[in-house]
């Protein structure tokens, strides 16, 4: 019996993100954009999600980070459990320090005029000591390698820079989830070499990521892949399996 309860313990701390039959409209009457989703993700795993556009993946991630039904209410059925809590009965700033969001543009991410006091935003907003933000700001611009460019004005930094500021101002409240969506896409080769090489870092550290891409910058980081059509997935596994599958990737416009 108490070795069945460790068991139950053991695997409970392995899912960070479970999604149990998640379905979403903009509007009650309107056509449901995700249809009955239901999948786990593993502490440290890397999950692509692919699909044309339209297929919902932002809609899906911002249903995993709270922001539905937080922000928008629409009409989500189903629950999304992000390291056990769910997402409705959660307020999105408790939210925020469990699963973190980097979005396509890193300007609506970006506040402050120093990298600095931007990382720093965060966790003042979070009612973080002084030291400790201190300490986590360092940290954090250590990492993602931004530190000599701290006092500059995040306006006037390259797209790669910007996203990287981004990437760090979510890495502050130190979220065991990370979802990208489309993070890469406004990026030249190498500032995405860069943002990827963070991504791997985080992976290794046992960080779960969470990544939109239909550039395919990011395939090597992924472990498994979901393949989103009109709202549903319509096929899951891991990395290799999915993309051997030529025919069925052709079949459904997805090219690499
Ligand atoms: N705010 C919104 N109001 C109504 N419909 C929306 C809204 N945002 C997205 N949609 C619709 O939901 C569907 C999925 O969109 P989205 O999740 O953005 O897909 P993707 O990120 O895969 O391109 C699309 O048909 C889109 O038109
Ligand atoms: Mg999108």
């Amino acid at each position: 019996m108490l070795k069945r309860s460790k068991e139950a313990v053991r695997k409970n701390s392995m899912e960070c993100l479970k999604v149990e039959h998640l379905s979403y409209s903009y509007r009650i009457e309107s056509e449901p954009v995700l249809k009955d989703i239901t999948f786990k993700v593993s502490k440290g795993e890397a999950l692509g999600i692919i699909g044309l556009n339209g297929s919902g993946k932002t809609t899906l991630i911002y249903c995993l980070c709270g922001i539905f039904p937080h922000y928008l209410n629409g009409c989500m059925e189903g629950r999304v459990l992000v390291n056990g809590k769910d997402t409705r009965e959660t307020p999105l700033y408790e939210l925020s320090s469990e699963i973190g969001i980097v979005l396509q543009d890193p300007n609506v991410q970006i506040l402050m005029p120093t990298v600095e006091d931007d990382l720093a935003f965060a966790l003042e907003n979070h009612n973080i000591p002084r030291e400790e933000i201190r300490e986590s700001v360092n940290r954090v611009m250590e990492l993602v390698g931004i530190t000599s460019i701290k006092d500059e004005n995040p306006n006037n930094l390259s797209g790669g820079e910007k996203q990287l500021v981004a990437l760090a101002t979510v890495l502050a409240l130190n979220p065991s989830i990370i979802v990208f969506d489309e993070s890469l896409s406004m990026l030249d080769e190498q500032a995405a070499e860069r943002i990827i090489s963070v991504m791997q870092k985080l992976k290794e550290a046992g960080t779960t990521l969470i990544i939109i891409d239909h550039t395919f910058k990011g395939l090597n980081v992924y472990d498994k892949i979901f393949l989103l059509e009109k709202g549903q997935i319509i096929r899951r596994g891991p990395k290799e399996c999915i993309l051997e599958d030529k025919d069925f990737l052709r079949e459904h416009k997805i090219i690499f």
